[in-house]
């Protein structure tokens, strides 16, 4: 019997040796834009901007740089005494946490993290001695805004911080290098590049030293779709005079997306160098794109492009595949912890929440008759290139006034939900529920009922399907015995064209109209591609 499965595995590692497995864009189908990433030994991690999401900063672990699990998250609240992260006084919707970055500090044996909080205006740095947490913040600069941030720890220790700048009219398209001294704050701050029409317009920048070389890794968003890198050989202050374009509109990787920019670097253990970039998806968000680099005669890397130029949609893996969690899955909610795979909209009230045997207990946190102004909604990223998730609903403790269900959200929602009116209980599906972004995200439209059912009993299953072929056209169904499931109301469409930074999620919500005092528990939260 002990023979049998050693067999096999010698069998396995032999076919990996032979076959080269190739992985197809994007290595994760999911909104993770502004990627940072770093290496630890032989394991990567990922880190990710998540705006008003709270927690913030997810970092994702992989050993392949293909498949990646979600692990932590590097921003544990907005503990920040500005009550519109917590939905309570304002409302942080697309501000927060922007392009922010993530280093293993070797000396101190410590993980590093820091992010200028977008509409707060102050830069926080988190540390923790395991990349997993506890991470805790250790230092706040109050007179800066250090803008789309990268980190370095160089080899003497001294921590440097490559950003941009944010001003009343914008980023100002200008690269600053911050030294930190011991307490992190800023010692001191220089302009080290000013970008021209040649380059365009510049942010995002990451800040490297490969062999003694430091290199600014920028991006030119929008329209350009690129990416440049200057160097300065010699001191870290600069000059950063000789530059290379290392991107400019190389293709969609994904279908129907936009061309790779931004993104980070990493090395592997062999000396090999990968890129992960991100597309833009419409709706759907921003997703993460990997490709192998090579190094030229001039100490420049370049992208190894398919013969037209472009980036392309599938490479051999980078290492030996190693799975890790898979993406799609069932969650009961029985651990203390809820999965970091999920984030609230806004801090949550803790007060208001419980995971146990039973599932995850939601309280109504918020008495309003406007969702966007509803605390405790808990979000996932919906999964490209289809989407399908079922609750399974026990609303037997619902009070009067309230709704509960399952939403799909942007700065447009739907929902399918029970309502609780007096001794009336019906399933809902809600559309038009909007915000205006370009008015402070005031609640334009509160949603019309656009149609409903009676239901009985205390379980319901809420089901939510986005395609592939609409991937803004979310189609919510319901059922009552777990088997057969309604189509209700519409197709709910999920509005594109705004400034809105994230993509689409499916969220989970209770709120009460009327009274506190009324629970539902979401007994499983199913995800799977269908
Ligand atoms: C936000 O909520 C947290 C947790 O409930 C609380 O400790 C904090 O004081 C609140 N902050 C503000 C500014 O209201
Ligand atoms: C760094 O230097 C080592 C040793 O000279 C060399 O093997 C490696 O290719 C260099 N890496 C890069 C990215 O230049
Ligand atoms: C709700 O049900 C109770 C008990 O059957 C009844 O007394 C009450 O009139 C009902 N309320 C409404 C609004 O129908
Ligand atoms: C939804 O996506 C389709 C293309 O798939 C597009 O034509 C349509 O304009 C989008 N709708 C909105 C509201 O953005
Ligand atoms: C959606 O997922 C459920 C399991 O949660 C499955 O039974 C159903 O068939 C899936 N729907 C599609 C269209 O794949």
């Amino acid at each position: 019997m002990g023979i049998l499965p050693a067999f096999a595995a010698a069998a396995a590692v032999l076919q990996l040796s032979v076959m080269a497995e190739t992985f197809a864009q994007p290595p994760v189908f999911q909104d993770l834009p502004d990627v940072d990433l770093i290496r630890v030994e032989d394991t990567f991690y990922y880190s990710s901007s998540t705006f008003h999401y709270s927690p913030g900063a997810p970092i994702l672990r992989s050993y392949d740089l293909v498949n990646w699990e979600y692990l932590s998250h590097s921003l544990p609240t907005f503990e920040f005494d500005d009550p519109k992260f917590n939905l309570t006084e304002g409302r942080a919707y697309n501000d927060g946490v922007y392009a922010s970055s993530l280093r293993y500090h070797k000396s101190q044996n410590k993980f590093y993290w820091v992010g200028c909080m977008q509409g707060h205006g102050r830069t926080y740095i988190y540390t923790a001695p395991e990349i997993d947490g506890p991470w805790v913040k250790a230092s706040t600069i109050i007179d800066y805004c250090l803008y789309d941030a990268g980190l370095l720890i160089d080899d003497d220790n001294t921590i440097y911080v490559a950003s941009g700048k944010w001003t009343p009219n914008g980023a100002e398209s200008q690269t600053w290098i911050a030294a930190l001294n011991e307490n992190l704050q800023v010692e001191r701050q220089e302009s080290v590049f000013q970008s021209n029409e040649e380059l365009g317009y510049i942010e995002g920048a990451r800040f490297y030293k490969i062999n003694g070389t430091y290199f600014l890794w920028l991006t030119n968003p929008g329209v350009g779709r690129g990416q440049i890198m200057l160097r300065s050989s010699g001191d870290v202050w600069g000059p950063y005079d000789s530059w290379h374009r290392v991107l400019a509109n190389n293709g969609a990787p994904i279908e129907g997306s936009g061309a790779p920019h931004q993104g980070a670097l990493v090395d592997t253990s062999d000396g090999q160098y990968w890129y992960m970039a991100f597309v833009e998806l419409g709706t759907s968000g921003r997703f993460p794109v990997l490709a192998p680099l090579e190094w030229d005669e001039d100490g420049w890397p370049n992208v190894v492009f398919d013969e037209n130029g472009h980036w392309k949609s599938s490479y051999d893996y980078p290492l030996p595949r190693r799975d890790v969690e898979p993406i799609e899955g069932r969650f009961e909610f029985a651990d203390s912890k809820i999965p970091a795979r999920f984030e609230w909209n806004h801090n949550p009230d803790n007060e208001k929440w419980l995971t146990g045997h039973d599932g995850l207990m939601l309280h109504t946190a918020t008495v309003t008759d406007d969702f966007f102004a509803a605390r405790n909604t808990l979000t996932h990223r919906i999964l490209g290139p289809q989407s399908n998730v079922t609750i399974d609903l026990d609303y037997s403790s619902m009070a009067d006034g309230d709704r509960a269900g399952l939403a799909t959200l942007r700065y447009n929602a739907g929902w399918i939900g029970v309502a609780k009116d007096g001794n009336s209980t019906t399933v809902q599906m809600v559309d038009h529920v909007e915000m205006d972004p370009s008015n402070d995200f005031v609640t334009v439209s509160k949603g019309d009922v656009i149609a409903e059912e009676p239901i009985l009993g205390d379980r319901i299953w809420l089901r939510c399907q986005i395609s592939t072929k609409s991937p803004n056209l979310s189609i919510f169904s319901y059922s009552t015995d777990g088997e057969t499931f309604i189509e209700l109301g519409q197709a709910h469409e999920t509005q594109q064209g705004a400034v809105w930074f994230t993509g689409t999620r499916h969220g989970i919500f209770n709120f009460a109209t009327k009274n506190h005092g009324g629970y539902v528990v979401v007994k499983a939260f199913d995800i799977h591609l269908h």
